[in-house]
This record gives structure tokens, sequence and C-alpha cells, in this order.
């Protein structure tokens, strides 16, 4: 067991991923838990494996200075404030995605932890997954040439056979079909470009399955990136689909382009009519056990350690994706005019 103890607030299904995953690093330990319900401390102990004490206020957990890291886990709409109280605390936090559902409440939230010294951790952990890290990896080595254009899009239904559907639907919690899902993949989309967006547009529309009919906002929506220096993307964020969870990257360049798991490049002389094809463990699935939470926290341990932002999700890192995001909903509202980011 490690030494940088972990205090959760929320305890729903991102949280039971989370505990399992910061136990899993060298440095973690989850060592309490702040939830509005009661939990049996003793029974919670022995499902995670070690001690874990519950506080049913946040002030006291937080008041507690044996805890390093907080880690929050709760609606989007409480996102904010929780994560205001942490680094006031003198916490460094781990915030799951949405960071918050408003510019201001993400520029409250990255001020905050400046202003305490503290670093923060958002969970784009697709970042660290080995689907994105090997495509990365592709790019790093000049295998696709400069890339001018590239698509990432998540595809993947979130119906009442979803348990975050219980508040997902409204606009106060699931915000757009970007803030709740769709982030992930402009995110990576982001990564895999890099270079400074400068202006977007965005159309949104919704099923007309009465399955999603309780959605307070689009459900589907389509975003263009313009980067600077003329490079385009764009990114499909659909939560209205009856199909499997799909993460869709296409990406063009110079030497080549990558279609997924697939790739052609010059570099390497191959068959320009046949893809050759990458072994890497694929996003597939929107289930929390699936997700490289592990990879993302150890990387945020080390980098505590180390006095450190941490690599590619930092506070900083995220909320410049959630800039592109907040353009691109603005865009939609107006009906696809082109907003300009500052
Ligand atoms: N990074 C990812 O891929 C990913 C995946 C899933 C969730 N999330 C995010 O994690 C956060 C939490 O999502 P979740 O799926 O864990 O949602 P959840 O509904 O399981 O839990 C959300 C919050 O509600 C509380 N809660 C759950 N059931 C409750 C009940 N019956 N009564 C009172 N409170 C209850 C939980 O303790 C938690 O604070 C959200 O911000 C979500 O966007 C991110």
């Amino acid at each position: 067991m490690g030494s940088t103890n972990v205090g959760i607030i929320g305890y729903g299904w991102a949280a039971t991923a989370h505990i399992a995953a910061i136990n899993a690093t060298r440095q973690g330990r989850v060592t309490a838990v702040w939830s509005s319900r009661p939990l049996d401390e003793s029974e919670l102990s022995a499902r995670h494996g070690g001690p874990i004490r519950v506080y049913r206020e946040l002030s006291a957990m937080l008041a507690d200075p044996d805890i390093h890291v907080v880690d929050i886990t709760s609606y989007p709409s409480q996102h904010r404030e929780q994560a205001v109280a942490a680094a006031n605390a003198k916490k460094h936090v781990i915030l799951e995605k949405p960071m918050a559902n408003t510019p201001e409440e993400v520029r409250d939230i990255v001020a905050a932890a400046e202003a305490n010294g503290v670093r923060g951790c958002v969970c784009f952990e697709c970042r660290y997954s080995n689907q994105f890290q090997v495509t990365k990896a592709l790019i790093d080595e000049g295998l696709l040439g400069t890339i001018h254009y590239g698509e990432v899009d998540y595809y993947h239904g979130i119906g009442p056979w979803y348990g975050q559907y219980r508040w997902n639907t409204g606009k106060k919690d699931g915000g757009s079909a970007l803030l709740t899902a769709g982030c992930h993949a402009l995110d990576a989309l982001l990564m895999l470009m890099g270079g400074e967006v400068e202006m977007v547009s965005s159309l949104s529309t919704k099923s007309s399955s009465p399955i999603f009919a309780p959605y307070e906002y689009d459900t589907s929506s389509v975003t263009l990136l313009h980067f600077k220096g003329g490079r385009i993307g764009k990114t499909a964020a659909i939560v209205d689909c009856l199909q499997p969870y799909y993460f869709h990257t296409h990406l063009v360049g110079s030497e080549g382009s990558l279609l997924d798991d697939r790739f052609h490049s010059m570099k390497l002389k191959a068959d320009k009519g046949h893809w050759s094809r990458l072994s890497m463990k694929m996003l597939d699935s929107g289930d929390v056990s699936d997700h490289p939470y592990q990879a993302q926290f150890q990387a945020f341990f080390d980098a505590l350690d180390a006095g450190q932002d941490m690599p590619l999700t930092s506070f900083r890192e995220a909320a410049r994706t959630f800039d592109v995001i907040f353009a691109a909903d603005r865009s939609a509202a107006a009906g696809g005019q082109p907003v300009r980011l500052a």
C-alpha cells in the first residue's frame, strides 16, 4: 500500500473504478469516502481491501490533514463547488469529466488550484489508453507526416440501460452531447493533432426515438475545428445512437493515413491498396472498469512526487479542451455560426 492518501467525493459508478485504479498505483490508497448517502464503513473497507473512513460532512473530510488528494466523482453541477473547496483545503484534486458545465466554473476551478499551489488531474483517461498512446507514437515517429485533416468521433447510446441516464438527461448535469461524453473524442483529437484551435462551428440535433425523448438537450452534434495555420478537424458526439460503442479515428497526413487500428505510411513502402494493422487495445467500451484510469492516476501521483503538473491531463491542458467545447456549444446554439477562440 502506498503513501498518497486519497479521499473520494461521491460513491457511484465512476468511484468504484477509481478506487480500484488508485489502490493499484505504487503510491495511492483510498482512505476516505464522502457520500450524501449513509455507507457502512466496515463493509466498504472489506470490499476495497483496506481501511476506509466514511464521512457525512465534506468539510470534515477536507479538514483531515492525512488526506493528500481529493477525487471528485460527483454530479457535474457539483464539481466547481467541491473542487474549489478541496483546493482551498490545500488538497490536490482528481476531477471527473466534465470539469464543469460552464466556462466560468472551469475558470474558478483552475484559479483555485493555482492560488493554493495544488495540482489537478482531469479524467480524460482516454489519453492514457493503449489505442491513443500507440496512435500518438506512430504520429511522433513521423509515419503520417504532417496531419492536415483529423476526425475523432464518439458513438455511444446513453439510454435507460445506462446508470448515468438517471441524471444525464437533464441539462443541468448532462450539459450537451460534447460535455457529457463527446469531450473524450474532441480531447483525443486535440492531443493527436496538437496546435491551437482558432475557430469552431458546430451543428446539433436529436434522435426521433422515444428512448431519447427525456433528454433536455440535443444529443447529437458535429463540430468542425479550424486550427491555426489552416489544418482542419471534426468531432461527432453522438449519445443517441443504437449501435455498439464506437470511438472512430481517421487521420490524414502528408505521409499516410490512420483509420482506427489500420494505417498506411509511404515511409514503409507497403502496398497503398491495403491497410497495415496495428496491434493495440482499442477503446471499445463505455464500462468504467475498462478505462485506463490506473495509468493516468499513476502518472498523476508520479508528477505530485516530482512537484510537477502531470503530463497530458493537467487542469490547464484539460481546460483548453473545455474552451473549445464551450465555443462549439455556443456555435451550435447559434445555428452553426463560427465562433473564434479568444
Ligand atoms: N471519464 C469517464 O469516462 C467517465 C465515466 C463515467 C462517469 N464519469 C463521470 O463521473 C461522474 C459520476 O458519474 P457516475 O457514472 O459515477 O454517476 P453515478 O450516478 O453512479 O454517481 C454520480 C453521483 O451520484 C451519487 N449517487 C449515485 N447513486 C445515488 C443515489 N441513489 N442517491 C444519491 N446519490 C447517488 C454518487 O455517489 C455520485 O456522487 C460524472 O461527472 C460523470 O460524467 C466519467
